[in-house]
């Protein structure tokens, strides 16, 4: 049976759950990409392990597609010694409101401490953390928030170049689509950084003012300045009709080649979350440039910072006793 705790950890994350950066704290942040630090340390080397999570079990509930992101998250909790269980959900045939909530009952009843979910809907994640006795870590939820990929960003830039605050960050395409654009924009706002949003007129909503940044509708125009690009998918799943001329006119205008690239600051690095679309958003070559492209580092912070969130989680999960009654309905 998992441990009980009745008292939370002493660490500067006092939640037990971590549902989107809206609402987090620039000290919550720092302390959390300050543990992650210490995990890039401990994964890169080949004695070292951690057993934060020893005899705890935690649940990948992925109710849309994903590779880097469950992987990453399942690595993570492994290395810190947890049972892990994956479950992959297809929603297709399912009314999803019903399905959500019966299986946020179903898992709790399963006593896990930690649960990671992914799913299409926006706030579907936050609705199923208010169900269930585990600390929720939310995974992406529609076009909502991704609060470990911004994360994984910006210990990406502050390992780089030393801080966040101050920096000039472009967020390049699918803005209106994309829940990394708007956990990205609030974290960076927090940490004293400048952000601006580029991408077509129909692929930016007029939100985004409000969001306090820049937007700009010419990439050359708006690379002007820019330390860090980071461009992001077009998310065709999530588009209804058509936003996009096609995608050989899409690249000419705001596909990142060296050419557009020139534009932002001389030695301006180039980021993005993944999956790519080489050549529609990003030149391939330019992708995999050593020198400027920090694309396979996002892919190792992913794993420090996830190790870190759910470490810092874990402190402040109260199960119930055995016996207890466990389910929260209403
Ligand atoms: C992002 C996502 O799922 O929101 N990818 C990821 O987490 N690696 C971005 C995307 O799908 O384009």
């Amino acid at each position: 049976m998992t441990e009980s705790k009745t008292h939370k950890g002493s660490s500067l994350y006092q939640r037990r759950h971590l549902l989107g950066i809206e609402g987090l704290t620039a000290q919550e942040i720092g302390y959390l990409l300050d543990q992650a630090d210490k995990f890039v340390t401990l994964n890169r080397s080949a004695k070292e392990t951690s057993d934060s999570l020893k005899g705890r079990t935690v649940i990948n509930l992925f109710f849309e597609n994903s590779t880097r992101t469950r992987t990453s998250f399942e690595i993570a909790a492994k290395r810190m010694g947890a049972d892990v269980v994956n479950m992959s959900v297809a929603t297709s045939s399912v009314k999803k409101g019903e399905t959500l909530l019966d299986t946020a009952y179903t898992l709790n009843a399963m006593h896990p401490s930690l649960i990671v979910v992914r799913h299409n809907e926006s706030g579907a994640v936050s609705l199923l953390s208010q169900k269930v006795d585990a600390g929720v870590l939310n995974a992406g939820d529609g076009r909502h928030e991704h609060p470990t990929q911004a994360l994984l960003d910006a210990l990406t830039i502050r390992r780089r170049l030393g801080t966040l605050s101050g920096l000039t960050v472009a967020l390049c395409g699918d803005i209106t689509h994309s829940r990394v654009a708007r956990s990205n924009i609030l974290l960076l706002n927090t940490m004293g950084a400048r952000v601006r949003v580029i991408a077509p007129p129909t692929l930016v909503s007029s939100d985004m003012e409000r969001m306090g940044v820049e937007i700009h509708t010419d990439m050359r125009q708006g690379l002007k300045g820019c330390d860090i690009v980071m461009m992001l998918r077009l998310q065709m799943e999530r588009m209804q009709g058509s936003f996009v001329p096609s995608t050989r006119e899409y690249y000419r205008f705001f596909g990142l080649d060296a050419e557009k690239l020139s534009c932002a600051k001389p030695n301006a690095l180039i980021m993005h979350p993944g999956p790519m679309n080489r050549g529609v958003e990003i030149d391939s070559e330019l992708a995999d440039d050593e020198d400027r492209s920090l694309i396979r580092t996002q892919v190792e912070m992913g794993v420090a910072v996830r190790m870190a969130c759910m470490e810092a989680l874990i402190e402040n999960v109260v199960l119930p006793e055995s016996g207890e009654e466990r389910f929260k309905h209403g």
